[in-house]
């Protein structure tokens, strides 16, 4: 099936419309909703836009990835960060977050325990690298491999300390290609002509693990929502 491609006129444009895919899937469903959500620029706009919905949504929010290595209280913790800009503002209480203060490989274990009780998650948002990662699934990493401990490729490393204006640690834990494949639905979000290569190799490019969003071609319902600039080298 192919993927449904949204496209937005700029980047408020893109979190109304991520929003409202995104409000329309938890609502479709009688149940509260599984949800995997992204940090990063792009995501942004869209979770401006769901903080206006406080006390009308509910869902389980899954995380997708985290530095290991980081005090408990650091600022920079993906789930602070994903606290702070959507979670806390929602009221949402249901979280299973990652431990990055703990040993790597036991949390690795406790992740992959917990994400194989679930048969289906109802939605995972993506972003993209320019490396054509997802999650911190960087390139050369096997189509099959679980929630696994990693190490950042260099530009996302470079990506991530710019973001922070700081040092962050190296390494990390993420969803593997097992956990994300279990995705009832996939929203792509990418915003930009810095994306525009990444995401063609995804959609268009051979099914490589040197390109991890290429995985998504395997995947049904899947709905990329981008920018012009982003699309650029789509033949739409
Ligand atoms: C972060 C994550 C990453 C980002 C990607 C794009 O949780 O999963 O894969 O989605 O690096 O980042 P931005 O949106 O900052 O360009």
């Amino acid at each position: 099936m192919p993927p449904r491609i949204l496209i937005a006129q700029d980047e408020t444009d893109h979190g109304r419309i991520t929003c409202d895919a995104f409000l329309d899937f938890i609502h479709q469903s009688s149940m509260r909703c599984s949800v995997v959500l992204p940090t990063g620029n792009t995501p942004l706009p869209f979770y401006a836009e769901l903080r206006a919905h406080q006390g009308k949504i509910d869902f389980s929010f899954l995380q997708l990835d985290e530095y290991m290595g980081c005090a408990p209280h650091s600022e920079t913790l993906f789930s602070k960060w994903i606290a702070r800009e959507v979670l806390d503002p929602l009221h949402i209480t249901d979280r299973f977050t990652f431990n990055s203060a703990a040993d790597p490989s036991e949390e690795v274990a406790r992740i992959r325990a917990h994400m194989s009780s679930f048969p289906t998650i109802d939605l995972v948002v993506l972003g993209i690298g320019q490396n054509g990662h997802i999650g911190l699934l960087e390139p050369g990493t096997d189509f099959n491999c679980a929630a696994s401990l990693v190490e950042m490729a260099e530009s996302t490393w470079d990506a991530n300390c710019a973001y922070w204006g700081q040092d962050i640690p190296r390494s990390a834990v993420t969803l593997g290609f097992q956990e994300l494949r279990k995705a009832r639905q996939t929203f792509m979000l990418a915003l930009g002509v810095s994306k525009a290569e990444a995401l063609y190799r995804a959609f268009y490019g051979d099914v490589t693990p040197e390109c991890p969003a290429s995985y998504l071609q395997t995947m049904n319902n899947v709905t990329i929502i981008a920018d012009r600039g982003a699309l650029s080298l789509f033949p739409i």
